[in-house]
């Protein structure tokens, strides 16, 4: 993905360090999710850890956003929570991870950014698939225990998130900052 980063932003003199302060982004989220995903499952189970989430993952994209000036969140085309549905530009960009996974690219290597146009301001916008892991399956996976499905129909009544393999695109990390 790397050419066609560089391709789609040639011309924008701060391309590079935008995706690179994205990357770190990503990373910083992605790393203090799991990590307090897996302390509440340790904790407490994997119905504590929906609570957790359904609170937690949040406000962990708010604080990173605070502090860094960006906007972060998590978006699907199969979602869980309603508030992380993807507007026009994140389907586009999740509909070509489908596409590119499809055509064999490795899920894990899956990026894409660009500067787009938002009521005559330039913004640039950064996804980058979220693989679905052995450690996800217990919630989004296939078969759920009685007392995790109970959970998340209480609180997802319309939960599309279940079903997914390991190796499957779960959803993308999406990051936009105002230029
Ligand atoms: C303990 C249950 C649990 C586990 C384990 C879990 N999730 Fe989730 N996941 C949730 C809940 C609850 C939400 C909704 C949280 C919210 O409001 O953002 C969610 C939301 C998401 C979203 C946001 C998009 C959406 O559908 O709303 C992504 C992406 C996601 N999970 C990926 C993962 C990945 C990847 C793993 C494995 C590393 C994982 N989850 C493990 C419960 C879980």
């Amino acid at each position: 993905m790397v050419t066609l980063l560089a391709t789609t932003l040639s011309g924008v003199a701060t391309a590079g360090e935008l995706d690179t302060e994205a990357r770190g982004l990503v990373k910083e989220f992605g790393s203090t999710l799991k990590g307090q995903l897996v302390g509440a499952m340790k904790e407490g189970g994997p119905v504590h850890a929906i609570k957790f989430c359904n609170l937690s993952a949040p406000g962990i994209a708010a604080d990173v956003a605070a502090a860094s000036h960006w906007e972060v969140g998590r978006t699907s085309l199969k979602l869980r929570s309603e508030a992380n549905a993807p507007d026009q530009w994140e389907l586009k960009v999740l509909e070509q991870f489908e596409a590119q996974k499809a055509a064999g690219t490795d899920p894990q290597k899956l990026e894409y950014s660009e500067v787009i146009e938002q009521d005559g301001k330039k913004r640039f916008r950064y996804m980058k698939a979220i693989p679905t892991q052995e450690a996800c399956l217990k919630c989004h996976g296939s078969t759920l225990a009685p007392e995790v499905e109970a959970k998340l129909d209480e609180l997802y009544p319309n939960d599309k998130a279940r079903g997914f393999s390991e190796g499957d695109i779960r959803g993308a990390f999406t990051l936009s900052k105002p230029l």
